[in-house]
């Protein structure tokens, strides 16, 4: 499937985009291992999350599906799983992969984990050895690195983690085994990652304590199914907040997005950028604030994003370099090396396709440096398979001037199904 665009004046209009990824994993997560029914309201239909849904399904999960995207989860507790008889297949998806791990490290039974050729090219060690540490018995290729990964779990015990990287996918699978582990995990992190599974956590009955950057866990809670709603997921938002920000006239209103301060950071650098951005409606919803955003259009200046806000907005890079690239000045973004290891190789897909735009784009070692140009080309790009790196080739194809094509874009569907319905509504030609 390819996405077809013409250039833009402007974006007008409401949108309500889709539930929060990462929100919706853990609730189907949580809900599998809490005691009774979770209600997961506004539940993200993409490929990703049921991806997630099939392997917890595997383990003898029920789900029902009751309205568009309504989901009920029949949790069976902590010790409800049964051994899978077969390989758990988890797609594209790095969050299932990585969290799962943690849950199987604490189950008596045997079972595998792989996923497509994306993910096995991804870094698994990072979960693999805490959990080894915690006594689970992991093997997988490359000395346990790369899936597939087979897990022999049970019996673990609490550790205190330093994660190298700042983390969500690694902070979570340590906390998950350590819903497991006898005494208490502790994970420390760099900097402070996304929060949502201790959010949820707590939410749901187990004893979490968090201070910035650490997070302690208490084994054996007992955790209790909850109704959950999922929040518009602002990684989604974002290429709209681009487009908007990026097309002067434009105003934008965006219903229900989860704003929680660990995923905010691309307002902060919009608004640096020169973007008017409302924050209204403000609201807390099963511990995950969420507001409505109203964005205006202005011209955008460069700017520099780097140190802690990075893992703030490391999912929106690819969005926010197509508004750098029509900003006036340089744009740098630096100590974003995890990005080499997302979807795709997110240095080199996003500078290639945006050169083929004539964006003037350098590759830093870990970032990119990008001066602005008055307006990009229409051209015919590639999606490599990254549904972030295509929708981000959509907005610049908006913005550019003639046709742009967007080659292989069906991934787009492993995290915004209906993108392109919302595309057309939005533009104003
Ligand atoms: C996610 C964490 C981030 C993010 C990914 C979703 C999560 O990955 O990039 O899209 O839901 O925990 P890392 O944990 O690898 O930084």
């Amino acid at each position: 499937m390819n996405l077809r665009l013409i250039s833009a004046k402007k974006i007008q209009g409401e949108i309500t985009v889709p539930g929060d990824k990462s929100i919706s994993h853990r609730a189907v997560m949580l809900g599998s291992l809490a005691k009774g029914i979770t209600r997961i309201q506004n539940f993200l239909m993409g490929e990703d999350c049921l991806s997630t849904i099939r392997c917890f399904k595997a383990m003898g999960i029920d789900f029902e599906y009751t309205d568009d995207n309504i989901i009920i989860v029949r949790g069976r507790g902590l010790h409800g799983l049964r051994e899978p008889d077969t390989v758990l297949d988890v797609g594209n998806s790095g969050t299932t992969i990585r969290l799962i791990m943690g849950i199987l490290a604490g189950q008596t039974f045997f079972s595998v984990v792989t996923g497509d050729d994306s993910i096995r090219k991804r870094p698994m060690g990072r979960v693999t050895e805490p959990l080894k540490e915690m006594g689970a018995s992991i093997v997988g290729r490359q000395n346990g690195t790369l899936a597939p990964i087979a897990i022999q779990g049970g019996s673990l015990r609490g550790i205190r983690f330093v994660s190298p990287v700042a983390s969500a996918q690694v902070k979570s699978s340590v906390l998950l085994a350590g819903l497991y582990a006898r005494g208490q995990t502790i994970v420390w992190e760099p900097q402070k990652s996304r929060d949502h599974t201790e959010r949820m956590l707590s939410y749901m009955g187990a004893e979490v304590e968090t201070t910035d950057r650490v997070v302690k866990i208490t084994g054996n809670p007992g955790l209790e199914g909850k109704p959950v709603e999922i929040p518009g997921d602002i990684s989604s938002a974002a290429f709209f907040m681009v487009a908007a920000a990026a097309l002067p006239g434009s105003r934008l209103r965006l219903n229900r997005v989860g704003i929680n301060p660990t995923r905010t950071g691309v307002i902060d650098v919009l608004r640096n950028m020169g973007a008017e951005i409302s924050i209204v409606n403000e609201d807390i919803v099963n511990g995950e604030p969420v507001s409505d955003l109203i964005v205006r259009g202005e011209g955008l200046k460069g700017t520099v994003i780097e140190g802690e806000i990075i893992p703030r907005l490391i999912d929106e890079i690819p969005a926010i370099t197509v508004a750098a690239a029509v900003a006036e000045g340089e744009t740098i973004i630096r100590d974003a090396a995890e990005l080499k290891v997302k979807e795709s190789n997110r240095i080199s897909t996003i500078a290639s396709e945006l050169r083929k735009m004539g964006a003037e784009v350098r590759e830093l070692k870990d970032g990119l440096q990008i001066t602005g140009i008055p307006s990009l080309k229409g051209a015919i790009c590639e999606s490599h398979g990254d549904h972030r790196v295509a929708m981000s080739m959509a907005v610049a194809g908006l913005i550019a001037e003639g046709k742009t094509t967007v080659k292989n874009a069906k991934c787009v569907g492993i995290s915004f199904p209906g993108f392109e319905r919302h595309l057309d509504d939005l533009t104003v030609q």
